[in-house]
């Protein structure tokens, strides 16, 4: 495994980090055994940093994820946590009360950092409030680190200036091959500013692996309202996945290894973290590290997939619902 320094932090991570939603309903893994095993594969292979949040399976995630850690007997410094608290929770009381809720379901006395999940777009929280309350959590030792997650890069800006004393460390993204938006502002702003993006969907919902053939997708779990997967688009993913898979032959690797190592090779501060159902696909994703594609090869990647644009839209019904 490789690692990087994660922000201003001092704090190492490993290369390619762990997602930790696929915990959940959403993703139909709730069984906690099943979940341990993925963790405990994660860790035997150099894996140091965990992404979960409140929200995913209401605490089902953190819960899972803490008790795994402990099981495990992973040492408190041995590992770095994300969690994330919801926009609709940041006024100062919900932030209070929610912080203690998660270090409960974790097990743990501190989170290393504590990402804003999405701006509060319902509540009209103001950022200078929620901003300092959430520093506070810093100050009494309940938070390690800040980050922002899905924030537009001008409320990037406005919430540091709201801080006195800590900064934003981490952003987190969607960011993978077929889409591409974090590289026009986020990423250069990640850059300049020192800040580690934390690449989310890195192997866009395991759609860039290869294993679904376009006419025969069917999902019980959250993809079967995905974007991705809708025909208009995955027509287009597919052409992709079909160069990954010629590009992975020369050097023996899959699809997802290759998806994964363009993405690391695109910017020395971003950090996929992926999500796995299984054992055998985390060893498949720490597989994405220790080597580089040729100069050609990242080349080819970079120009296909800069053709491919996915609609977010396909699901808007193009008639009108019969009543
Ligand atoms: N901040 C945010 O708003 C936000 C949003 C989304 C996600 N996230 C974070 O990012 C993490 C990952 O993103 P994501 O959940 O969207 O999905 P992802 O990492 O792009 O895809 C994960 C899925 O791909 C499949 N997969 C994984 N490894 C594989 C392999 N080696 N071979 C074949 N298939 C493989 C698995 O599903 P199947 O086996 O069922 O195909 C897995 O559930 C999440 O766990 C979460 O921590 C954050």
């Amino acid at each position: 495994m490789e690692y990087i320094s994660l922000g201003r932090t001092g704090l190492r991570v490993s290369r390619i980090g762990l997602g930790a939603w696929q915990f959940t309903e959403a993703w139909g893994l709730t069984d906690y055994r099943a979940a341990k095993a993925v963790i405990e594969r994660a860790i035997t292979n150099g894996v140091n940093f965990f992404d979960t949040a409140m929200l995913y399976g209401l605490g089902m995630s953190e819960v899972f994820l803490g008790r795994a850690l402990r099981e495990i007997g992973v040492k408190r410094d041995e590992v770095v946590v994300s969690t994330k608290i919801p926009g609709e929770f940041l006024n100062p009381s919900d932030i209070y009360k929610s912080i203690e809720k998660s270090l409960a379901n974790l097990g743990l006395s501190y989170v290393d950092i504590l990402l804003a999940h999405w701006p509060p777009c319902w509540h009209n929280f103001p950022t200078c409030e929620y901003a300092r309350a959430l520093e506070k959590l810093v100050e009494l030792g309940k938070v390690s680190y800040l980050g922002l997650s899905d924030y537009p890069v001008e409320l990037v800006e406005s919430f540091r200036q709201c801080l006195a004393r800590h900064d934003v460390h981490v952003l987190q993204l969607r960011y993978n091959l077929v889409e591409r938006h974090a590289e026009k502002q986020h990423i250069p702003y990640a850059e300049k500013n020192n800040m580690t993006v934390q690449a989310w969907s890195p192997i866009a919902k395991g759609a860039l692996t290869g294993k679904y053939e376009p006419g025969s997708l069917r999902f019980e779990d959250i993809r079967s309202r995905e974007p991705l997967f809708h025909p208009d688009n995955y027509s287009k993913v597919w052409r992709l996945v079909e160069l990954l898979r010629e590009i992975g032959s020369k050097y023996g690797k899959k699809p997802v290894q290759v998806a994964l190592n363009w993405l690391i090779m695109s910017s020395p501060v971003v950090v996929p973290i992926p999500g796995a159902k299984r054992p055998e696909q985390v060893d498949e994703l720490v597989g994405a590290t220790g080597w580089r594609l040729s100069y050609s090869d990242w080349r080819l990647l970079e120009e296909e997939s800069r053709r491919i644009e996915i609609s977010y839209s396909v699901f808007y019904r193009e008639k009108e619902v019969a009543i």
